[in-house]
């Protein structure tokens, strides 16, 4: 029996199982070892999550996602970062992290405290800015508020893509999720209006695409996702919520998240999700 394997992400030493199996722990799943081929399998597909980051964690749907995932996944460490005031939520297995999504050396610092990350859940985004919201139409476009929807809504994904692939190569279920929206379908806009934001969001969209594809070869079981977490009653969507028959509480809007992130793995990599699990077409 070949005492040890070299997997691509490391060495891992086999151990005689009490049944008389031969098992290795491959990162954190355990490896069954076929004995005269030397095949494996895995017999133990539960992952086990040690460090999850939620950037925008102060917001809206962020915060409600920190209380959700520290309720779900009671081993695990969560990074939470914040931009604007100090958060006043505490918890021994949150760590708060003060967080410029602006500034690429935020991201380098972030990277630099946490070695391994199994999971990261970007819901910084802007709607509006202090000085202008969403454009009715063109005569309200401007180039200003336009890249800032940019460097919020779509900039950020890249950065984390950029800085922490590396950061996720020893977890079996890597994942990477950002909340997009509907609106930034390109087939699903009979509307019109919102030019920043649909672009920026479109955008995001083609972006988590093409990670899906570098991330095929660089972390083969890494799952990036866009999602859409419907409307959802948080400071960003307070102005427009009369025209809106559903109305997600953050609360309501994190768990539906979670339920889909855990149902997804690399497989459906690089694709767009409502809150619900069904598909959104680009
Ligand atoms: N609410 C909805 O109905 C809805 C619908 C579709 C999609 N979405 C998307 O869901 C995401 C979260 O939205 P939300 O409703 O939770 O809005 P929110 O409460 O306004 O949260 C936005 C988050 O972005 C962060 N942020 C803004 N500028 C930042 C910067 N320069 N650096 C770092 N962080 C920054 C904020 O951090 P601080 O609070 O710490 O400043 C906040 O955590 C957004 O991407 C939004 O487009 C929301």
């Amino acid at each position: 029996m070949m005492p040890y394997l070299i997997h691509r992400y490391g060495l891992y030493a086999s151990r005689d199982y009490p049944t008389g199996l031969h098992v290795a722990f491959f990162g954190r799943s355990v490896i069954e070892l076929l004995p005269k081929t030397y095949e494996y399998r895995r017999i133990n597909l539960e992952t086990i999550m040690r460090n999850i980051i939620i950037l925008g964690a102060h917001g809206g749907i962020g915060e409600a996602l920190v209380k959700a995932c520290l309720t779900r996944y009671s081993d695990c460490q969560i990074y939470g970062s914040f931009y604007r005031g100090a958060p006043s939520y505490e918890h021994k297995r949150l760590h708060w992290v003060p967080f410029n999504a602006l500034d690429e050396s935020a991201y380098l610092n972030l990277a630099s405290q946490i070695e391994d990350v199994d999971w990261i859940i970007n819901t910084i985004g802007i709607l509006s800015s202090q000085t202008q919201g969403p454009e009715k139409s063109l005569s309200q476009f401007g180039a200003e508020f336009f890249n800032t929807n940019i460097q919020l809504n779509t900039v950020p994904t890249l950065f984390l893509a950029k800085h922490f692939t590396e950061h996720m190569q020893n977890s079996d279920s890597p994942k990477l999720v950002t909340l997009s929206a509907r609106v930034g379908s390109i087939s699903d806009n009979r509307l019109g209006g919102w030019y920043s934001y649909r672009c920026s969001k479109a955008a995001l969209n083609m972006a988590i695409k093409t990670i899906s594809v570098e991330w095929g070869r660089a972390l083969p079981q890494g799952c990036i996702l866009a999602l859409h977490p419907g409307t959802v009653d948080t400071a960003l969507s307070q102005k427009f919520l009369h025209s809106q028959k559903t109305i997600f509480t953050p609360q309501q809007a994190a768990n539906q998240l979670l339920d889909v992130i855990e149902s997804k793995d690399a497989r459906q990599s690089g694709r767009f999700y409502a809150y619900n699990g069904s598909t959104i077409p680009w």
